[in-house]
């Protein structure tokens, strides 16, 4: 299975930016262990700062992936664009956060990507992407 992970702003910055909220690893590191972890898929990943950006990566994913794993990180809270990409293209969403959302201020607790998502995975750590994975896995079963 060929499954893609899109990382949003400021997620480069993983390991360093305000570790209490999302740990200490860099998303490097955890890819590698994902990477391991799951030998019998075909794992890319892209991350980008730039809203534009993770639209086109979505429109391209669609051609060449069965599945997409998306942590927009802020511009889930604030972009109609990236929300009508996920609505254009056929290829299943799984929405990922990190920290629970909901747990935190008001403004992130609204998400232009849940609605159009095929599932959200919120508040595991980086778990939450190991988690996204075995979604895939367990519905291509
Ligand atoms: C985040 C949550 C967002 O609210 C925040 O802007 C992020 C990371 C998460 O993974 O917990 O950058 O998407």
């Amino acid at each position: 299975m060929k499954l893609i992970i899109i990382n949003g702003p400021n997620l480069n910055l993983l390991g360093k930016r305000e570790p209490e909220t999302y740990g200490h690893k860099s998303f490097e590191d955890y890819f590698s262990e994902l990477q391991f972890k799951f030998r019998n898929v075909e794992l890319s990943y892209y991350q980008t700062n730039i809203e534009g950006e993770i639209i086109e990566k979505l429109h391209r994913a669609a051609e060449e992936f069965e599945g997409i794993i998306l942590n927009a990180a802020a511009y889930t809270h604030t972009s109609v664009g990236i929300g009508d990409a996920i609505k254009a293209i056929d290829t299943p969403v799984v929405e990922v956060h990190i920290s629970n959302t909901f747990s935190r201020e008001d403004f992130r607790h609204k998400s232009f990507i849940s609605p159009v998502a095929k599932g959200v995975i919120i508040g595991f750590g980086l778990e939450s992407y190991d988690l996204a994975i075995q979604s895939f896995l367990n519905h291509s079963k």
